[in-house]
């Protein structure tokens, strides 16, 4: 699948608490598949692979994930020291990291759970979340956070379908931004918000999410399995999952799902 190396940047140390290794290239298929792989080879954890391009990227339930030169393809690679039933919380962890990466350069966003990156007003995608894991004897062997960000790409490399649902820091500030320097922004965040889990601090974690959700208190459409859910997305619990109040009165919980408005 890697088609090239960027030798000089093939191997780098990074300034990270979680991750000390970024392995750069200039085009692969996915970043998750090339992390999985180094996952199965080395048996190591805490680094990060970014591509310039992906051929093959991939997102939610597999649906392509475009991903044109200038924009920040990558995965981190944790080892987790929390409990399984708190993996459904990592999306919104990255999702909040790239929130204040974006508010860090005043653009302004909203979320929408479980793993899109909205830019405020308009509504265009700037980034997505897709975390993949591996489980083994009821615990977490590791969790792999791919992030895709808009940064210096613009639309017009995106499929005409694309085109008008997206946007990228870029269009944004009419000013590139190294692309290293959103990585390292995003690696510190997520370290503070992996120190709030640790730390038990999911209700500080959902009170930041709430901040920016644009989600919460509106009727939404949840499809999940193949099958549509009707009602009110009323809460996200402490573990991450969407609480949808339905018309019956009932509320059902989801971990996943296609959400629209
Ligand atoms: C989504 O919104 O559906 C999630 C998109 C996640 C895309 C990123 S780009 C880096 C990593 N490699 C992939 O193939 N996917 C993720």
């Amino acid at each position: 699948m890697v088609t090239e190396l960027t030798g000089f940047l093939e191997k780098k140390s990074f300034d990270s608490a979680i991750c000390s290794t970024i392995y750069h290239y200039s085009e692969v298929g996915s970043t998750n598949t090339i992390a999985r792989e180094k996952i199965d080879e080395e048996q190591s954890f805490g680094f990060v692979v970014v591509s310039e391009r992906q051929t093959g990227g991939y997102g939610q339930r597999g649906n392509k994930w475009e991903s044109p030169i200038g924009g920040l393809w990558c995965s981190i690679v944790l080892k987790p020291t929390f409990h399984i039933s708190k993996i459904g919380l990592m999306p919104i962890l990255a999702a909040l990291s790239v929130a204040k990466t974006l508010d860090s350069l005043s653009i302004k966003t909203r979320l929408k759970w479980p793993n899109d990156i909205l830019h405020y007003p308009d509504n265009k995608k700037i980034a997505g979340i897709l975390v993949e894991g591996k489980v083994s004897q009821d615990s977490l062997e590791y969790i792999i956070i791919g992030i895709g960000m808009n940064v210096n790409n613009t639309s017009d490399q995106f499929s005409r379908s694309l085109r008008r649902k997206t946007t990228s820091i870029f269009e944004i500030l009419d000013e590139k931004i190294p692309i290293m320097d959103i990585m390292a922004s995003l690696l510190e965040q997520l370290e503070d918000q992996l120190l709030k889990l640790q730390n038990n601090n999911e209700t500080k974690i959902l009170s930041e999410w709430k901040k920016w959700d644009n989600v919460l208190g509106l009727n939404v459409r949840i499809l999940s399995n193949d099958i549509e859910y009707i009602g009110i997305a009323r809460d996200i619990s402490t573990n991450g999952q969407l609480l949808l109040e339905l018309k019956d009165g009932r509320t059902m919980k989801f971990s996943t799902g296609d959400l629209i408005l």
